[in-house]
């Protein structure tokens, strides 16, 4: 029985910058930033959308009654949690208005979870095939401001049903997980801003590629030759670059500059909205279903890293049905707005964060469907549109 991704839907915020101003407002050469790290705009998130909103969002793009009267499981993959026991699912389910016999659970390992949830999920489809389980992947990744970070911030979030019989992706069963206590990345209770070791961090994600890709082809004999193209978790565009060319090395062959130009088409939508955690994979994934050279029946690898820290690789074949069964994100990027660095730099410093007193945020600004309105009692308030 083929299990794995029957369908997938990105959001994001309405509002981006554009990094050759944060570079000019920096005191940086653009190029650092739009070739040297690779990202030219970023969303910006206003104190009304978090990991909540953003899922929701996502999510309902793919629902369609139907759909959500199958659900048995929503799983949501963050590193941006809104609470420190109640699991953003429960919130999210609400603001769907899905059925109350759905299980609910929240998933946490940095930019990891999304594939534990997709791997936990296959395993409730396998042992009974009739379910689906809905996976959302959000986060806002948060730096600070004038931080070498800054830069590879982002936020939205990637909702995916997996299923018997997917349209999308049918998920291979070998697939490799690595971990190491590492110290690259982390974010302690009483932090909104992720703490990092950068450079250390570009290393192991390379090492953590490295060691899962080799154990993967051992036990299946593959060849780079063997994938149309491989996915990454994709911190900024050029990590993805580094990791592919550490395997790849001189290589000028046809196999190699097939995977660098999939690559290139993996980075389209991340080079517009930045890193998005737990989300990354799979809008690299989405972009490249929608920007390569890929045909129903091609084998692609998929990298995943999350900092702390955790690489897992595996693989899927492109079902026939996956033009039509993902979201439309060029439409979707192309409706944004531009705002201005002193804008930015005004909402990021705007948002809910540790506060723990009532605060009412005004809702009229952000036309998205579902918003954070404030938060009262220490409850947070949402509203659906
Ligand atoms: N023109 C073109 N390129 C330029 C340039 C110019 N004028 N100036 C600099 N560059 C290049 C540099 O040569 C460098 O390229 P290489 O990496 O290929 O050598 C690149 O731009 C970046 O320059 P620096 O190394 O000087 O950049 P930095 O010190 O400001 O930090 C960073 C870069 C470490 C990635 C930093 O942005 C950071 O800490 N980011 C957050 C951590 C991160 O994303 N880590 C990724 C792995 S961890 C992970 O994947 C989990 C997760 O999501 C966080």
């Amino acid at each position: 029985m083929k299990i794995g991704i029957d369908k997938m839907a990105f959001a994001t915020t309405d509002q981006y910058i554009d990094l050759t101003e944060l570079a000019a407002k920096r005191g940086v050469d653009p190029n650092k930033y739009t070739i040297g790290i690779g990202q030219d705009r970023q969303a910006v998130v206003p104190p009304t959308q978090d990991i909540v909103t953003l899922g929701a969002r996502a999510a309902q793009k793919l629902l369609t009654p139907d759909l959500a009267r199958r659900l048995s499981t929503l799983i949501v993959a963050t590193e941006s949690g809104i609470d420190n026991s109640k699991a953003s699912a429960i919130y999210i389910k609400h603001l769907l208005g899905l059925d109350d016999y759905v299980r609910t659970v929240e998933l946490k390992e940095a930019c990891y979870s999304g594939t534990a949830a997709i791997q936990f999920a296959r395993g409730l489809v396998a042992l009974n095939p009739q379910e689906t389980v809905l996976v959302i992947a959000a986060d806002i990744a948060r730096y600070g401001l004038n931080t070498p970070g800054e830069v590879t911030q982002g936020a939205g979030a990637v909702a995916m049903l997996v299923s018997a019989n997917p349209r999308v992706l049918a998920i291979e069963p070998t697939s490799v997980s690595y971990s190491r206590d590492v110290m690259d990345f982390w974010r302690p209770l009483y932090a909104t801003e992720a703490l990092v070791d950068g450079k250390y961090s570009t290393n192991v994600y390379i090492d953590f590629f490295k060691n899962t890709l080799t154990r993967y082809q051992q036990r299946t004999g593959r060849e780079l030759a063997d994938f149309a193209g491989i996915a990454f978790h994709l911190p900024f565009t050029k990590m993805g670059k580094k990791a592919l060319e550490a395997v790849l090395q001189d290589r000028t062959d046809a196999v190699a500059n097939r995977l660098r130009d999939q690559l290139a088409a993996s980075q389209v939508y991340c080079r517009q909205v930045g890193n998005l955690y737990t989300g990354s994979l799979y809008l690299g994934l989405m972009s490249l279903l929608q920007n390569g050279a890929v045909a129903a029946g091609d084998r692609l690898g998929l990298f995943s890293y999350g900092s702390g820290a955790e690489g897992e690789f595996y693989s899927g074949i492109i079902q026939p049905g996956f033009a039509t069964a993902l979201s439309d994100i060029p439409h979707d990027l192309a409706g944004r707005h531009q705002v201005s660095v002193a804008k930015y730099e005004q909402l990021f410093n705007s948002q809910l964060g540790m506060r723990a007193e009532d605060v009412q945020f005004d809702t009229q600004a952000d036309q998205a469907p579902f918003v954070l309105a404030g938060q009262k009692n220490h409850q947070r308030i949402y509203q659906r549109r």
